[in-house]
């Protein structure tokens, strides 16, 4: 599954995280790598427990939470707090996949050990496209190879059982958000299929009201969701 969510933030609070990641301090992006992908990666990226992060990585989740697209494409469990990154002419992350558990670090979360499993990654771009070549995110999943690169404002939201990478910059600077979501829903193939079922039904609510045929699809969605779903 991959998912665009269009305008998650808008032109005015996309210039002001780019006011706030202007003035943060940009380190080598591999802090955030596993063994493998360390040496796939060639970018910058703000650290994690940086004040200016957290503070943009707020207002993204705050976003989140009212988008009804991301809410039910991604049922989301627990979200990553929102990591930075910065991709100048010569930088790219060549072909890897997505650690399946990520540690949040102590520093937020009060020394707790909270673990995400990375079922969804989430990329939301900061840069409008004709600021930058190149920078494209490319997916491979089993129904081929997708190539995304979105408006300033745009997330896509995919698969992190995917092999993904991002191709080289040749010009300008591609700025943009990156995290992970844990879904209640583990099982992919339920998650898509319950992601489909929601769709048709909102689609199908604005053509005619709420029948009783409308009411049964919709107890199904929730009787499949509590089925499927961990709390
Ligand atoms: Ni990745």
């Amino acid at each position: 599954m991959l998912v665009r969510i269009p305008n998650l933030l808008s032109q005015e609070e996309v210039a002001q995280c780019r006011g706030l990641l202007s003035r943060s301090q940009w380190v080598d992006g591999k802090v955030t790598a596993g063994a493998q992908s360390a040496g796939a990666k060639h970018n910058l990226q703000i650290p994690e427990d940086s004040p200016d992060a957290r503070e943009i990585g707020s207002l993204i989740l705050g976003k989140l939470g009212r988008s009804e697209l991301f809410t039910s494409a991604a049922l989301a469990m627990k979200v990553f707090p929102p990591l930075f990154n910065r991709y100048d002419a010569g930088m790219a992350f060549d072909t890897h996949i997505d650690n399946a558990i990520r540690f949040m670090p102590a520093s937020l979360t009060g020394g707790a050990s909270i673990r995400v499993r990375t079922d969804m990654s989430a990329t939301l771009f900061l840069t409008d496209p004709a600021d930058y070549d190149g920078g494209e995110l490319v997916v491979l999943d089993t129904y081929g190879e997708h190539r995304v690169k979105l408006p300033a404002g745009d997330m896509v939201l995919y698969s992190a059982t995917s092999r993904h990478h991002v191709t080289p910059v040749t010009r300008g600077s591609r700025w943009s958000s990156f995290f992970w979501i844990q879904s209640m829903v583990r099982d992919e193939a339920a998650r898509t299929m319950l992601f489909d079922l929601d769709s048709a039904i909102q689609g199908l609510r604005t053509k005619v009201s709420d029948t009783s045929e409308v009411v049964g699809l919709t107890g199904l969605y929730h009787n499949l969701l509590r089925r499927w779903a961990d709390s």
